[in-house]
């Protein structure tokens, strides 16, 4: 019988980030503080973040060291496995080689936790007592508490609104590991309540519960914030995904023609291609194909401009140049919580408009048609945010079976979804709506942004 999970020893847990800063042919547009709309350096962002962070995001170095208290709790599920889908495979009945890197096996339940465990520790180094985020679909709000829980610092979850009413259990699983939660936009900040002024039934957004905890963050001496995406740092941290598919692949006999990965921020997507990336990049592997899965309703890099923008709904983040649909953008409740971002790191925007990678947009329904098909084969249950990926690549193996060619295509199954089942009964019950992208409203937000001249 062929092998099915491609294992790796705990030895073999990485000793080094991937920074793929090194390997750019050229640096990353500057961040732009918002309110002198200049160039930022380190100090600005110093009351949210420990030093340590902010060197890392910035950083050129290639790679970088993996503490080793870090990879003590990385030990609790890492190295992860990555599959063969040969019932998937079976079931499409199609020539492609599929694999799935399997990261729904960490405690959250999801990539989440490879850099909340790494973010919490040079926190806890550095002094620091307390952390605050935001969560979208409740997998990084979880991360983090149980990487703060590790390292014995407290944490403080704002819960996008749409969430918090959709995912009670995860909610409750954040405070079984001591976090405490709030609904957002909420009464506890400035922001929160300018939102709930305007629309006191808003379902709330990613950008909308950042403002309120970086607001809250920058107030107390005690407390830094901590962000489960987007930033520079937070995609190296996801590296070690890659770095051990690279060797799992090896083990395999393989070499991957398609990557895929779904993108919210673009963190698991990251950390599962980047290490791919050099050979790309070094133009020596010109056939290799990386594409990045996003929702319909939320398109960011298929349909948003590249332009300097904040990362938050209230304007208190520097501005980066990024995809983006528009800050004031509130995209539809979609059960893809991890994805209703309204830009994408920096990162996957470069190398999208470098044409390094591709992107393509898919609608819910199908997202869940492919997440019943892969779970009736494979087993696992996807969170709706991984199915997204699995949307491509089936529609990529079908495509295969047309032409006959036995690809190799490899995703990252980034997370699993037993706390999304009342979105799969929508689905089985035929109430899952899509929602067309919606142009205008984008149209409007975009026409909001500051000019920036650098
Ligand atoms: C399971 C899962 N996948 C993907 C995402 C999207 O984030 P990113 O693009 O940073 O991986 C999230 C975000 O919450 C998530 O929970």
């Amino acid at each position: 019988m062929p092998q099915t999970k491609f294992i790796l020893d705990e030895k073999d847990i990485p000793t080094r980030w991937y920074n793929i800063q090194a390997d750019l042919h050229e640096p990353l547009p500057p961040v732009i503080h918002p309110g002198t709309l200049q160039p930022i350096g380190p100090q600005d962002l110093a009351p949210l973040f420990p030093m340590e962070i902010i060197k890392q995001e910035v950083s050129q170095e290639r790679w970088i060291e993996i503490p080793e208290p870090v990879r003590d709790v990385y030990r609790l599920w890492r190295p992860t496995p990555l599959h063969r889908a040969h019932r998937l495979e079976r079931e499409l009945d199609t020539p492609a080689r599929i694999y799935y890197k399997w990261e729904g096996v960490s405690p959250a339940g999801s990539h989440k936790p490879n850099t909340a465990v790494a973010q919490a520790y040079y926190n806890k180094e550095e002094g620091v007592r307390r952390l605050i985020t935001e969560t979208g679909a409740g997998q990084w709000g979880s991360a983090l508490a149980f990487a703060c829980q590790a390292f014995g610092l407290e944490c403080k979850v704002y819960m996008v609104r749409v969430s918090y009413d959709q995912k009670p259990y995860r909610r409750l699983m954040m405070e079984v590991w001591g976090a405490t939660v709030l609904a957002s936009p909420s009464p506890e900040t400035q922001a929160g309540r300018a939102a709930l002024a305007k629309d006191p039934q808003s379902p709330g957004s990613l950008g909308m519960a950042i403002s309120e905890a970086v607001e809250e963050a920058a107030q107390r001496e005690d407390t830094k914030y901590s962000l489960g995406s987007v930033l520079n740092h937070v995609l190296t941290h996801q590296t070690v995904i890659g770095l051990e598919a690279q060797k799992q692949l090896e083990l395999a006999g393989d070499r991957p023609d398609i990557l895929v990965g779904c993108i919210g921020g673009g963190s698991n997507f990251a950390g599962f291609t980047f290490p791919f990336l050099p050979d790309k990049l070094a133009g020596n592997r010109k056939d290799l194909r990386v594409i990045a899965v996003e929702p319909q309703a939320c398109p960011s890099l298929t349909k948003g401009a590249y332009v300097y923008d904040f990362g938050d709904t209230g304007q208190m983040t520097p501005l980066v140049k990024m995809y983006t649909l528009g800050h004031s953008f509130i995209p539809a409740p979609i059960h893809a919580g991890g994805l209703r971002y309204h830009g994408m790191a920096p990162l996957i925007c470069a190398l999208y408009d470098a044409k390094v990678i591709e992107a393509v947009a898919v609608h819910q329904n199908p997202t869940f048609e492919a997440a019943l098909t892969f779970a009736k084969a494979e087993g696992f249950l996807p969170a709706p945010e991984a199915a997204h990926a699995i949307r491509v690549v089936i529609d990529e193996a079908l495509q295969c079976k047309v032409s006959g060619q036995r690809k190799v295509i490899a995703f990252n199954f980034c997370g699993h979804g037993h706390f999304d089942l009342s979105a799969y009964e929508r689905y089985m019950s035929g109430k899952l709506e899509d929602f067309e992208y919606p142009a205008e409203k984008v149209k409007e937000a975009l026409a909001g942004l500051p000019k920036v001249t650098v």
